[in-house]
């Protein structure tokens, strides 16, 4: 097949996006005539007209390769691309669509507020609570918040980079992450427990080396596993996600969970979790991306 991977891009996610771009278009290139096309160059749009590929596998991180504008950009072209379609793409990006829709089916995520750019508000849930922007990625203006003097400068730092801001309750746990691969029959990976000496996951902790462990299996109970994995399947289904996704939650020592964030373009680079996952499962980084492909090729022809 002739295959584009899809990397780099605008959004401030783009150098992990070229390093996931360099591993996929390498594990695709044993099998496939494989293209790397950033969309954020010059001639972008006729780059891809002119290879006319059977597949595009999208390997952008936030911003428009994440929420549904090249999605939807590929749709009109009719070329068959992977992961998420239009909708999931877009609600995932936007934590706070996503929160409204996951109360509505039962699923805990932490409470949270809608903050105005007027004025500070009252926290309901008290402190410390995190401030965060609703559709930005990699810990991006998110700011832990430990006492009302606070809050105004978090969301400030908040508001400069998203229009739509939300107050978040701070959940005191260890975080776990669970990847899920499928359109309808889904495979659910195992979880990794994500351990780091930062205040946050962040940016740091991600993608620097030592920045962050992961456990695998993780340090928790097995029935609390057991209930996490099933929210993460219904968190999936719920929000329409095809190809892949990766759900992260926060379990609190009494058993108490909540589903903090979806990425529906999780990061593929060596280091990235969802691999690390598929390989604990015995599925290699070839096959995970032979088999989002597979995937991408089945939803479209569906649609
Ligand atoms: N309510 C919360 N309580 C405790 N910790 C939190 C909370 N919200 C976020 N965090 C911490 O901050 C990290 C980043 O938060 P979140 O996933 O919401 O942001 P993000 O910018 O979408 O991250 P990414 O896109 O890189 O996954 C989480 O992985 C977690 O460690
Ligand atoms: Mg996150």
């Amino acid at each position: 097949m002739k295959i584009v991977v899809l990397c780099g891009g605008d959004s401030p996610e783009r150098e992990v996006s070229l390093v996931s771009g360099k591993s996929v278009a390498k594990a695709l290139s044993k099998k496939h005539r494989v293209f790397r096309v950033d969309p954020a160059s010059k001639g972008f749009f006729n780059k891809l007209i002119k290879i006319r590929p059977d597949c595009v596998f999208i390997a952008l991180h936030g911003g428009k390769g994440e929420n549904g504008t090249i999605q939807g950009f590929l749709e009109t072209l009719k070329i068959p691309y992977t992961g998420s379609g239009v909708c999931a793409s877009a609600i995932c990006m936007n934590k706070i669509v996503m929160k409204k829709i996951l109360i509505f089916h039962n699923i805990p995520t932490p409470e949270f507020i809608i903050a105005s750019k007027k004025d500070a508000p009252e926290v309901p849930f008290g402190f410390p609570c995190v401030v965060k922007p609703a559709s930005l990625g990699s810990t991006l203006g998110i700011s832990i918040i430990e006492n009302p003097s606070q809050l105004k400068t978090g969301l400030r730092r908040a508001f400069e980079l998203d229009s739509e801001v939300f107050i978040e309750k701070f959940i005191k746990g260890k975080e776990i992450t669970i990847g899920i691969i499928g359109n309808e029959k889904l495979q659910v990976l195992p979880p990794i427990e994500i351990r780091t000496e930062r205040k946050l996951y962040d940016y740091t902790a991600k993608y620097k080396k030592g920045g962050s462990q992961h456990i695998i299996p993780p340090e928790i109970e097995q029935n609390f596993l057991d209930v996490a994995q099933e929210y993460a399947i219904k968190t999936y289904k719920v929000l329409g996600c095809c190809g892949c996704a990766r759900m992260e939650i926060i379990i609190q020592e009494d058993g108490r969970m909540f589903i903090l964030d979806v990425n529906t373009v999780p990061g593929l680079t060596p280091l990235s979790l969802l691999p690390d996952a598929a390989k604990h499962a015995g599925i290699s980084f070839e096959s995970l991306c032979e088999k989002l492909i597979e995937l991408g090729l089945e939803r479209c022809a569906k649609n």
